[in-house]
């Protein structure tokens, strides 16, 4: 698959990486290709096309945002035409609240021209993302969002990368209670200091 990833910070990266092994296309979208930015090394690395934001969404089937929530409806305004094309938006909120929107998601679906908006791999630390696998068994990914081709496509990555089960939290009306779920990682790992090497997996019997 074609993918753009927009915002190239801890998640991004992880994620790119994460889906270049899995033998996606990745290419960044940023605010200043000839500058400097987080990711760079890798995209040097992995020969990642590095494009302005418009660009890199024009050119992808699907894009990843992975900017700071204040971001998000900008970034989502600038992609351009993005209609029928899939945006999972890994954004959290918490600490950088949108000024009118509950949750990026929103905010996203708001600011840009395609409906196929899901919220995925927020719930967890990006060293999860980079590493899913614990004491040999994959942990666990959720995901949340009315569209059922942006969800599966995210579920199909999160496989892809590595996780066990995606759990599915339900349509739009859930993207707030998702991203309360990462603030539970959150609060866990960083501010109760149980270390950024934790993760969340479900059992049944
Ligand atoms: N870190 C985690 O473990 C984690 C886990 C789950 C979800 N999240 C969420 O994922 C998002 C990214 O987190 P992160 O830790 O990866 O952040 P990060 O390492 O700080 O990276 C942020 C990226 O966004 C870009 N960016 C910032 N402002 C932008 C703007 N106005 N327009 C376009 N690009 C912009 C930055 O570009 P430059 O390099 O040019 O500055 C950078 O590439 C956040 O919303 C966070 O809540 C984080």
């Amino acid at each position: 698959m074609k993918i753009a990833v927009i915002g190239t910070g801890n998640v991004g990266s992880a994620l790119s990486l994460g889906f270049i092994k899995a033998g996606h296309e990745v290419v960044f979208g940023v605010r200043n290709p000839d500058g400097d930015f987080k990711g760079k090394q890798l995209a040097t690395a992995h020969r990642i096309p590095i494009h302005n934001i418009p660009a890199a969404a024009g050119y992808a089937e699907l894009i990843v945002l992975s900017t700071p929530a204040s971001a998000a409806g900008a970034v989502a305004a600038s992609l351009g035409d993005v209609q029928g094309k899939i945006i999972i938006d890994t954004m959290n909120s918490a600490f950088n609240k949108h000024d009118h929107f509950s949750n990026t998601a929103h905010a996203v679906l708001a600011s840009c021209n395609t409906v196929d908006v899901v919220k995925c791999f927020n719930t967890t630390g990006a060293e999860n993302m980079a590493n899913p696998v614990y004491n040999g068994k994959a942990i666990d990914m959720f995901v949340a969002g009315s569209s059922k081709k942006a969800k599966q496509a995210a579920i199909q990555l999160a496989k892809d990368i590595g996780f066990g089960e995606v759990y599915d939290f339900g349509g739009n009306d859930k993207f707030e209670l998702i991203e309360q779920w990462a603030m539970c990682w959150i609060n866990l790992a960083i501010l109760q200091q149980q270390g950024r090497n934790l993760a969340f997996t479900v059992v049944k019997r």
